[in-house]
């Protein structure tokens, strides 16, 4: 057997965020960054990984169909494994070097990427002949059933499905997909905050659960079906903070859609207001965001940017702000020189 590779970008979300678990929309785009995983075989049941990305472990090795949960990077890897044996895919033992320019926990996509990239090379190693769909949901159940982070499926579709000039316009309540190109005017400058918060699964898994209480509330299975009903009526029945969550999905699934509209209107300026206006409910009404966050994002708008706001699931991570094409680096540069402590990630497209 020789040796196999998978590559997976991670990716950043134009808009919709938090929707994707409540049947809502996202707008994804896929980075050029990722994670490559180089897999030969061996001829036990021990799969032995080492990574050059400075997380802890750097090297580490365990029995397959014995994967115990150990609150690390590796749990993905278990997860992906675990997944495996479960669905009675065999893999035999492997080595596995991985390799990212992915920054880790940035809120960048990198725990799918890294579960998608095995994925492939485990599939080429093995001959598993697994397809798209088989990988976001191996990728996915890796992730939420072993790692127990309940996370919604936008970051193995983007990886999987996602392109890096168009944005991927996804619908959660049936997975339509639909591509829509950027506009040539406008660029996004990626700049990672530098922080990671501890508490960031359990402060995801939190939100997930706020949000299944309020459908409860409502007698609703998904909040998405509150789409075309009066905000207003609806947010009067709910204590808080159930109140400022519901209103956060409901807004930001009709900010997609005015996306959507001003891409179509070729209107940078209200696609820029439109990225600002979602920080602000991620910052208020879903409370997700942190200080260096918001930092970044009010110097976004001090160093002209069209408009910013945090990308992923928030606690710490990223920020993507739009400016005109050709000023994404200038725009970055000022913002890092008063923030300290962050950098530039990517330029996108
Ligand atoms: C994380 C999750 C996604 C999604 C985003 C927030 O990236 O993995 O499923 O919920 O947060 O939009």
């Amino acid at each position: 057997m020789r040796r196999a590779t998978g590559h997976a970008p991670g990716r950043i979300n134009l808009i919709g965020e938090h929707t994707d678990y409540n049947d809502g929309l996202v707008m994804p785009v896929a980075l050029r960054l990722g994670v490559t995983v180089q897999a030969d075989p061996r001829d036990d049941r021990i799969a032995h990984l080492t990574t050059d990305a400075a997380v802890s472990p750097r090297e580490t090795s365990y029995e397959l169909g014995a994967e115990q949960k150990d609150g690390t990077w590796v749990d993905r890897a278990k997860g992906v494994t675990a997944t495996l044996g479960q669905k009675g895919i065999h893999v035999g033992g492997f080595d596995a070097g991985i390799t990212s320019d992915l920054p880790l926990g940035a809120g960048l996509g990198s725990s799918a990427a890294f579960a998608i990239a095995l994925l492939r090379a485990l599939s080429e190693l093995f001959d598993l002949a697994l397809d798209d769909a088989a990988t976001v949901r191996i990728a996915h159940a890796a992730e939420t059933d072993f790692a127990g982070a309940r996370a919604g499926l936008l970051d193995q579709l983007a990886s999987v499905y996602g392109r890096r000039r168009e944005a991927l316009l996804i619908d959660m309540r049936d997975q339509a997909m639909r591509t829509i190109p950027l506009p040539p005017t406008v660029e996004l400058a990626v700049i990672d905050s530098g922080t990671r918060h501890e508490h960031a699964t359990g402060g995801y898994n939190r939100r997930r659960e706020e949000c299944e209480d309020a459908c409860r509330h409502l007698g609703v299975t998904s909040l998405r079906e509150l789409d075309e009903r009066p905000l207003d009526k609806i947010l009067e029945r709910l204590p808080p903070p159930l109140d400022r969550r519901v209103r956060h999905v409901v807004t930001e699934n009709a900010r997609v859609r005015e996306v959507v509209a001003a891409l179509g209107a070729k209107d940078d300026a209200k696609l820029g207001e439109l990225l600002s206006a979602s920080h602000r409910s991620l910052r208020d009404d879903y409370e997700v965001s942190t200080a260096e966050l918001d930092r970044l994002v009010d110097l976004a708008a001090a160093a002209g940017a069209l408009g910013a706001r945090l990308v992923g699931g928030g606690f710490g991570g990223s920020i993507i702000a739009l400016s005109q094409r050709g000023g994404a680096n200038d725009v970055a540069a000022r913002i890092l020189q008063d923030y300290g402590g962050g950098h530039l990630v990517a330029v996108v497209p």
